[in-house]
């Protein structure tokens, strides 16, 4: 069998955990797109960029190495928060989008997650997800993962940047975040991971069985 799968949704849904074992359970291929972003916003800042500059953005995004995106640096709060900073301009967008049509084109099915698959990057996907949470249940999920690698935070400040990046993430005039019309809706905020997984496929079987 072989599909392509968009998963959408906000910070610290669990779109990433639901995405990568929904991935390993079909045996497709996986992308969080969102580290892509975050490679190119890690470069800007190790360039001691500035992150409203476009056009430099863009070329870090073209000049984009994938070996880049297993770098642990990533995973940090600064990093995202950076990332969605830059993920507002457009040729930056542009720039990113061949690497993921590639990839859910590629032979054997895939399974995308990020912010724009099932409305900019895949609108023809075979199952749309929109993965979403109760702010304060991603706070704490955040949270934790963030003390998990040693970062020194709060759950206030964490609970901030949230607020901070939904609204910037959602508002933005290219690919806002938001669940396509065809999305199927999985909501979270009161189920362990076991359950969202079952659930999501519990979901991915019932449409490709149509
Ligand atoms: O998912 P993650 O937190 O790693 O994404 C970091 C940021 O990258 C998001 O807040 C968003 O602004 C941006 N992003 C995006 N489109 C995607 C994936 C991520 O704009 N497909």
């Amino acid at each position: 069998m072989s599909a392509v799968i968009a998963i959408d949704g906000t910070f610290a849904s669990g779109k990433g955990t639901v995405g990568k074992r929904v991935a390993e359970h079909y045996g497709f291929g996986y992308l969080d797109t969102g580290k892509l972003y975050r490679a190119v916003a890690h470069a800007m800042l190790t360039a001691g960029a500035d992150l409203t500059d476009a056009g430099q953005a863009a070329e870090a995004a073209k000049t984009l190495d994938p070996k880049s995106l297993s770098n642990p640096a990533l995973k940090s709060g600064d990093v995202g928060a950076a990332a969605s900073k830059i993920a507002v301009h457009t040729p930056v967008r542009a720039a990113l989008l061949k690497f993921q049509r590639d990839f859910a084109s590629a032979p054997g099915g895939a399974v995308l997650d990020g912010r724009d698959i099932g409305t900019v990057i895949c609108p023809d996907a075979d199952v749309k997800l929109y993965v979403d949470a109760r702010p304060l249940v991603r706070a704490e999920r955040r949270f934790k993962e963030l003390s998990g690698y040693g970062e020194d935070t709060s759950l206030d400040t964490v609970f901030a940047q949230l607020r901070e990046r939904d609204h910037r993430d959602k508002s933005r005039a290219q690919a806002p975040l938001k669940a396509a019309d065809d999305a199927h809706l999985l909501d979270t905020s009161d189920l362990d991971i076991e359950t969202a997984v079952n659930a999501a496929v519990a979901i991915i079987d019932a449409v490709l069985a149509r």
